[in-house]
């Protein structure tokens, strides 16, 4: 009974279900580590949620189950109400898409990134020609606000990680995904040009609906771009709620910790803008 509708709410997008992932290492003597334990959350369509905490406790893992690049110990995935594994892959990544910490592994170095572009028309659903594609490219570099002479027929060491990123962010908007998972997507960029990345994915929330999971190890960028956060450590999701809530009134020790190394939102702000 994996095909049902369980998620008991039209507007939530992503079910992740008692999430668990144990890695197994070491022929003779083997070692297990709990990447994640029983991690369960939504994202409803529109919004914004932060996975939040410190390197090794677990945000990758809960990401590269939900990309489908590994494959849960137990608990379920369900994306519109339907369990992940019963997708035709192409129609799942058509839906969901990505952006890591190191844009440059996203893209081929041999290829000018025009590549990328068009094997992203290979994933929608309709057959643009030539001059609709070209509006089509247009249209969401506005978006994306990059120009597009200044990236088309570039090799990716010629861009910036900003603009990689940019470009990797238009790439799901021209796909059509409704799901972007976004880990660590700024922590690679320098902070000149991070806060356009973070307005960037606020402003395709806001225009275009798109949900995000934004990944950070840095508390103050969960603030910043998103209304609801999971304070994960080792594997687990020790709090959530609204950001306001859990930031004004952390319940969890852990949060506190977190909270207290990073600097006020104010200073925060002046940094990122
Ligand atoms: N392929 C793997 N094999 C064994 N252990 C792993 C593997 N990937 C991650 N881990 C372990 O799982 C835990 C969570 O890692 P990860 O999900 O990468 O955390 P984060 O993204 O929060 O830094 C860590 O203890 C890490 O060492
Ligand atoms: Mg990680």
């Amino acid at each position: 009974m994996i095909n049902e509708d369980v998620t008991g709410s039209d507007d939530v997008l992503l079910k992740c279900e008692n999430l668990t992932k144990i890695y197994t290492s070491g022929l003779i003597r083997t070692k297990t580590v709990a990447g994640a334990k029983n991690v369960s959350f939504n994202i409803k369509k529109g919004e914004i949620v932060s996975l939040a905490g410190e390197s090794g406790s677990g945000k990758s893992t809960v990401a590269k189950m939900i990309l489908m690049l590994l494959r849960p110990t137990s608990g379920h995935i369900f994306l519109n109400g339907k369990d992940i594994s019963l997708y035709n892959i192409r129609d799942y990544y058509r839906q969901v898409q990505a952006v890591f910490q190191d844009p440059y592994s996203a893209f081929n170095p041999f290829y000018k990134v025009d590549h990328v572009i068009s094997r992203a028309f290979g994933l929608r659903q309709d057959n643009p020609d030539e001059d609709e594609r070209k509006e089509i490219i247009e249209s969401t570099f506005l978006s994306i606000g990059l120009n597009p002479s200044e990236v088309l027929g570039r090799y990716p060491h010629e861009l910036s990680g900003g603009q990689m990123q940019r470009l990797l962010i238009g790439r799901s908007l021209l796909i059509g995904s409704q799901l972007l998972i976004a880990d660590e997507p700024t922590s690679m960029i320098d902070a000149s040009t991070r806060a356009g990345v973070l307005n960037l994915l606020l402003r395709l929330k806001e225009k275009e609906g798109l949900s995000v999971l934004f990944i950070t190890h840095d508390i103050g960028q969960a603030q910043y771009v998103s209304e609801r956060v999971l304070i994960m450590k080792e594997g687990e999701i020790v709090e959530q709620g609204s950001v306001n809530d859990v930031f004004t009134n952390p319940n969890h020790p852990y949060t506190q910790e977190l909270l207290a190394s990073v600097p006020s939102l104010y200073e925060k702000w002046e940094e990122l803008t």
